[in-house]
């Protein structure tokens, strides 16, 4: 592959519940990253309420840029461009963003790059913090399982920017799988961390969960393993003991764990990909990577565990790519809520 030229790019993430700048050199150094997180806001509701997130960005969007470029020890007269989550996410949130860095650009005559918030995701399996050795790149064609609080797919990389989407959840992605049997047991929210710190102390094989392996296809269902929970729940709270919630979170991880990995291996297998990459919330989960780690069938790439969730490291990884490949945006770019990958 030919050498891309050297570039850094400053973005903004506000997709969700977190405010994020960074600022990445290469495409993969990372200089700086700053995430202000909105979580402790939000656990009260059990879940992200979109008008208090909005208003959250707008109070912590401005600070948390500056707090990047002091960390950097940069101005933003030393990056090439501003790069920005377009979507997919909260409108309103992802307003915020949008407008920051709309703002950035015109202000500083910096170029503007929108960039997906799965795509992101993706790239964060690039990044290393800048002074440390770089980790291999992931090599193409690639095997990418994106699993976060929203989506769930499989897709395969030929070269950078392009997607053939194999498959996705067909109802609850992963994380949102983990949230909601994670409220069922009273884990509280975030689901992902909770569950699997519970798991730590319970036997994954005194439940068996249903795994739905949707033979012949590359999509995932998760309803029918939280239904799955909710039933056994029931069963053991009418024998009116205190519930084995390790045993549940630890059975119920296992079934997800199981499903994301062997099918990840499946099609890495049938379309000859030279590694996997595994990207999103979930993939910061200790069981799913550990069973990755395990196999010596393919290399596996994932992100350093601070950048599995929200951040805009990733964002700015993406966009790189995007900027030396030429995109620019303008300033009548809009947000796009609804945005698939492929
Ligand atoms: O990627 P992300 O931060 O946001 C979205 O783009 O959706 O993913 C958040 C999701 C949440 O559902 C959270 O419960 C899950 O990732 N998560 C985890 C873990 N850490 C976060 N799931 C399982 N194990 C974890 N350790
Ligand atoms: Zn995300």
């Amino acid at each position: 592959m030919p050498e891309l030229p050297p570039a850094r790019i400053l973005a903004i993430e506000t997709s969700c519940d977190e405010t994020a700048c960074a600022v990445i050199e290469n495409g993969r150094a990372l200089l700086a990253s700053v995430v202000a997180s909105q979580m402790d806001v939000h656990a009260r509701y059990g879940g992200v309420f979109p008008e208090v997130a909005s208003r959250q960005h707008i109070l912590s969007a401005v600070p948390v840029v500056e707090q990047t470029l002091a960390q950097a020890h940069l101005t933003l007269s030393d990056v090439d461009a501003v790069a920005v989550t377009r979507g997919p996410g909260l409108a309103g949130s992802l307003v915020v963003g949008m407008n920051l860095a709309k703002g950035l650009a015109l202000g500083s005559g910096l170029p503007l790059v929108g960039v997906s918030h799965l795509e992101g995701h993706i790239y964060s399996a690039w990044v290393y913090d800048a002074g440390d050795t770089p980790p291999s790149e992931p090599p193409f064609p690639l095997l990418a399982l994106l699993v976060s609080g929203g989506h769930t797919e499989l897709n395969l990389m030929e070269k950078h920017l392009t997607y053939k989407r194999l498959g996705a959840t067909l109802d609850d992605a992963a994380g949102e799988a983990f949230d909601k049997v994670a409220r069922l047991l009273g884990l509280g929210y975030p689901g992902g961390p909770a569950i699997q710190k519970t798991a730590e102390d319970g036997d994954p094989a005194r439940f068996t969960f249903p795994r739905a392996w949707l033979e012949g296809r590359w999509d995932f269902s998760f309803s029918g393993l939280k239904t799955a929970v909710l039933r056994q729940v029931r069963d053991l709270e009418k024998g009116g003991r205190p519930l084995p919630v390790a045993d549940l979170a630890a059975g119920f991880q296992a079934a997800v764990v199981d499903v994301l990995f062997s099918k990840a291996m499946q099609a890495a297998r049938q379309f000859g990909a030279k590694a996997i990459l595994v990207a999103g919330g979930v993939s910061a989960n200790r069981a799913l990577r550990q069973a990755f780690s395990k196999q010596k069938e393919f290399p596996v790439h994932v992100p350093p565990l601070s950048l599995c969730t929200d951040n805009a490291a990733m964002i700015a990884a993406a966009g790189y790519y995007r900027f030396v490949h030429g995109q620019r945006d303008g300033l009548d770019m809009d947000v796009l809520p609804t945005w698939p990958l492929a």
